[in-house]
């Protein structure tokens, strides 16, 4: 498949998705958008991946939604073409883990692509940040909800309504991104961690992503439940009884994914 606007390509069994609008930093549009929901559900289908990485370039992950674009528009427009958020959850729906590898900039729309993401892999270059108070507006993807949660109120507050940005570390610190790597091995590192996540069972591995994403929906004692019955599943697995099997033996397990 060619896309206009990002780069796919497999590493063994995981699939990674560039995002490609250089001149515009990767501003997101919504064909972008498209592109990127249609790879998505593509690689989800492909049962020879296991793990998905979305990445930009060195100078950014994505600068935001696409300001020439908004400019121009009203509320209807918007509100009728529900602009770049038409296929937002898309990520949401894919099964298989997603991780960001970012480098440079991840603002607004960009900052809430990444937090989309299951993870975060950070250059030390990366900068996050919720701009849109600067352009008149809130944020419309994630930035005042997911960013809580991923943070803190404090935090969330002042990157949201001071429009400035963080660095990596300081993103690591809040807790926003799970790692920071020096930038010329951001890929290695994100693709490591993609394989890694590949040879797991791949049911387990979306069952655990699955509850962890229900940490965020439920009350702490509907998410343990939910957790405890995924729990009991496994023991419904083959790759459950190989597991245990390969450690008592004292050798790596190889999962079927059944
Ligand atoms: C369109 C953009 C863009 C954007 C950068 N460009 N960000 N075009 N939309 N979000 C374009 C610039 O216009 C410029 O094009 C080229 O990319 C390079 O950018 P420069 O500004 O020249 O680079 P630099 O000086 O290095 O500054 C980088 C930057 C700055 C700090 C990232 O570009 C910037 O502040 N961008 C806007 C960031 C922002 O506000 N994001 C939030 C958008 S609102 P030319 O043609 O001049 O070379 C949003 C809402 C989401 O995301 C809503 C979801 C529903």
């Amino acid at each position: 498949m060619s896309y206009e606007n990002i780069l796919t390509e497999t590493q063994g069994k995981v699939g990674v998705i560039r995002l490609n609008r250089p001149k515009a930093l990767n501003a997101l549009n919504d064909q972008l958008m498209t592109e990127l929901g249609e790879a998505l559900l593509a690689f989800d289908a492909d049962e020879a991946l296991g793990c998905i990485v979305i990445t930009g370039s060195e100078k950014a992950f994505a600068a935001g939604a696409d300001i020439t674009v908004m400019a121009g528009y009203n509320y209807m427009d918007v509100f009728k073409g529900e602009f770049i958020t038409r296929n937002w959850e898309t990520i949401r729906r894919v099964r298989k883990p997603v991780i960001a590898a970012v480098a440079g900039y991840a603002l607004g729309g960009g900052c809430e692509l990444a937090m989309m993401c299951d993870f975060i892999i950070a250059a030390d270059t990366a900068k996050f940040g919720q701009p849109e108070v600067k352009l008149g507006i809130v944020p419309g993807a994630g930035g005042t909800q997911r960013l809580p949660r991923a943070v803190s109120k404090a935090k969330a507050m002042d990157l949201c309504l001071t429009g400035r940005m963080m660095d990596a570390q300081e993103a690591e610190r809040a807790g926003l991104v799970s790692r920071v790597v020096a930038a010329d091995k951001l890929m290695d590192e994100a693709l490591a961690a993609a394989i890694t996540i590949a040879d797991m069972s791949q049911p387990v591995v979306a069952m655990i992503k699955d509850s962890v994403n229900r940490a965020y929906e439920s009350t702490l004692s509907e998410g343990i439940k939910y957790e405890r019955a995924m729990f009991y599943s496994c023991f419904a697995t083959e790759d459950q009884t190989e597991g245990m099997k390969a450690f008592m033996e004292k050798r790596p397990p190889n999962f079927k994914n059944q």
